[in-house]
């Protein structure tokens, strides 16, 4: 597990503040019509003016600089020609490098009218993230904190997925450890001071379970019900947590 110094946080920082510009500017423009590879357009020419590099293009052969998840898209939604409409959930997730540092940020919006289940999950699911970033402190362990994201989804109703998680993230996008939406308190590795994650919660509202389109990329949930995504990335020291990922 690679710490980090109070200097590369101060990156980190930077990189995280950016990707949260980033998700706004994205998040402003998708209302009903636009297609997400209009998006991903959004998207690409913001890195640019920002003098940032895109972090999701070319990762492992991925196509575009964003990932467009709409209802029963868990992640990793590739942007294409569909148009969004109104009642759609859109999880949206953009990555960057500035400075040799990565920024990496989710969240998933409305379109319009959507459903009371809908809402119920979107309120859901952030206050799910939002409590596992209250368990994210030194000398809590991992397990308290993918805890917390399961806690949270299930005394609504929902599931969190299995396979998919959150991350360390610094220079690369993805370091170690893996942060499961799930777990058990008091268990795993212990937080310690300088530990940077990218916490990531994706919850169904059905079945946990998900495939996987033909494309090879965007995930489902295997019974067809609503899915969303929140991340945020937080610096964890023994002078408290910090969420890099806002403005
Ligand atoms: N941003 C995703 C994550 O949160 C990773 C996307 S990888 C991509 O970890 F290749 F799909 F873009
Ligand atoms: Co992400
Ligand atoms: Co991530």
């Amino acid at each position: 597990m690679e710490l980090k110094s109070d200097k590369e946080i101060e990156s980190l920082r930077i990189s995280g503040r950016l990707a949260a510009e980033l998700l706004n500017a994205v998040c402003a423009k998708a209302e009903a019509g636009i297609t997400t590879k209009e998006l991903d357009i959004v998207a690409a020419q913001w890195i640019k003016e920002h003098d940032a590099r895109p972090a999701f293009l070319n990762y492992k052969g991925y196509p575009a600089h964003i990932c467009v998840s709409i209802n029963e898209e868990v992640v990793h939604g590739i942007p294409s020609p569909r148009k969004l409409k109104v009642g759609d959930i859109v999880g949206i997730d953009v990555g960057l490098f500035y400075n040799g540092w990565c920024g990496d940020t989710a969240r998933t919006i409305s379109i319009g009218k959507i459903s009371q289940t809908a809402e119920k999950l979107l309120r859901a699911s952030e206050s799910s993230l939002n409590k596992s970033i209250e368990k994210a402190i030194v000398n809590n362990r991992l397990g308290d904190v993918s805890n917390a994201m399961q806690r949270v989804a299930e005394e609504n109703g929902y599931h969190v997925v299995e396979n998919y998680g959150g991350h360390g993230i610094g220079r690369a996008m993805h370091e170690d450890p893996h942060v499961p939406c799930l777990g058990r308190a008091g268990t795993g590795m212990r937080l310690n001071s300088g530990l940077v994650l990218a916490l990531e919660v994706m919850v169904n509202v059905g079945c946990r379970e998900v495939s996987h389109k033909p494309d090879g990329w965007t995930v489902l949930t295997a019974d067809g019900s609503l899915s969303a995504h929140f991340e945020h990335m937080v610096a964890i020291r023994s002078t408290g947590t910090e969420v890099l990922t806002i403005i």
